[in-house]
């Protein structure tokens, strides 16, 4: 039984990459491909989407998160107001975790909490600040606020993303994916350290968990042109910036693990393919059946995030990527240390961050 609907998946699978293909060319608001390259990083995407759907299949089982009572933690993420997020959210709040959403507009993510989010089966409070993980001066101005209000933080989930976007470059010059997915969050874990390691103990580790996805495994980090002012290509910008998040996680686990008074563990996630509005620029946006029968739901989504911030089963884990609640393969390139530190100091120049450890 469940090797013909592994093979029914694929046939699925396979239909509609020929099929989303066809569409690529016709109705999508995502940029066709025009060489034969962006054609190869294309079909690549897909089948790494087609293989994620199936690691999602055969992984289901694992995709478990036990909640338990956490009260007295304090987390911070960003995005939250819907997608994912949202059911991250509502699952830490359920275990008396006070959360601090960074999102881009508070009014609206305090609408959607209300409305979405089982508020009877929740014990943590809430707050809406507002947050642009594209714009580095809001990322200041979030972590000012954050700080001022919280000594100690226990929990930063970096999980604000956009996908596949077309080209445009932020307020500080950076490509989007790029500064969105990555940068922002980089520099908000800069700032947030101070509190991040106040709340951390030898028990329990402060937790970093850095959203990113399966396709981090198709990136590639160009330092010539990171910003695609040469050439760019969506897909390719996205997969860049999500390797780019995996790098982080265990560079800077790395560096963390020389003081033994640096009580954080900082992972990252894949959390599964899930339906969301973050295809607004695939073509799946015109086949909804085919994402609500093979895609995750945001509440499965949510599952794999949450467990690498709260499972006691992580400890001393840390720099891992997790799948479907379950250390996975990571890039050959997120491995490599040399690549790591220089990656790390790029991006710190990038930034002007003089010292990633003193904010
Ligand atoms: N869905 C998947 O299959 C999948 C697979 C792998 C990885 N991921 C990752 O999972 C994370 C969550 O994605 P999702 O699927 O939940 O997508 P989503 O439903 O589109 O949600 C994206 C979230 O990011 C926020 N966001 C976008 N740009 C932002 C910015 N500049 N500043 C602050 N917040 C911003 C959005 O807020 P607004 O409402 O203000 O736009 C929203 O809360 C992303 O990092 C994504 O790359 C998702």
């Amino acid at each position: 039984m469940g090797i013909l609907y592994l093979l029914f998946l694929a046939t699925c699978a396979i239909s509609a990459i020929v099929g989303l293909l066809a569409f690529y060319f016709t109705r999508s608001s995502k940029s066709m491909p025009k060489t034969f390259s962006e054609l190869k990083s294309e079909i690549h995407w897909q089948y790494h989407g087609v293989r994620g759907l199936i690691e999602d299949t055969i992984l289901k089982r694992n995709n478990r998160v036990d909640l338990f009572d956490n009260e007295g933690k304090v987390a911070v993420i960003t995005g939250g107001n819907r997608g994912i997020g949202l059911r991250v959210v509502e699952k830490l709040l359920k275990c008396d975790i006070t959360v601090i959403m960074g999102v881009r507009n508070p009014e609206e993510a305090k609408e959607n909490v209300e409305r979405l989010v089982d508020i009877d089966s929740i014990k943590g409070k809430i707050y809406y600040e507002k947050l642009d993980t594209g714009s580095m001066h809001s990322v200041r101005k979030f972590a000012n606020v954050v700080q001022s209000k919280f000594p100690k933080i226990n929990i930063l989930i970096n999980n604000a993303g956009i996908m596949a976007s077309p080209f445009k470059l932020t307020e500080d010059g950076f490509e989007s994916q790029f500064a969105v997915n990555y940068l922002g969050h980089f520099l908000l874990t800069h700032l947030l350290l101070p509190q991040l390691k106040a709340a951390g103990t030898k028990e329990f580790n402060s937790r970093i968990v850095n959203v990113s996805s399966c396709v981090h495994l198709l990136g590639k980090i160009n330092f010539d042109d990171i910003h695609g002012k040469e050439y760019y290509y969506p897909p390719v910008a996205y997969n860049q910036s999500k390797l780019a998040q995996v790098i982080f996680t265990r560079y800077l686990q790395k560096i963390l693990n020389k003081n033994e008074d640096n009580n954080i563990q900082i992972y990252a996630v894949h959390p599964g393919v899930v339906d969301t509005d973050l295809f607004c620029h695939s073509s799946t946006t015109y086949i909804p059946w085919f994402k609500k029968l093979f895609f995750k739901t945001p509440e499965e989504g949510s599952r794999t995030v949450t467990y690498a911030a709260i499972s006691p089963r992580l400890e001393g884990k840390g720099g891992s990527y997790l799948s479907n609640c379950t250390l996975v393969k990571i890039s050959s390139l997120a491995k490599d240390l040399s690549l790591g530190e220089k990656f790390f100091k790029f991006t710190c120049s990038m930034l002007d961050i003089d010292d990633f450890f003193r904010p």
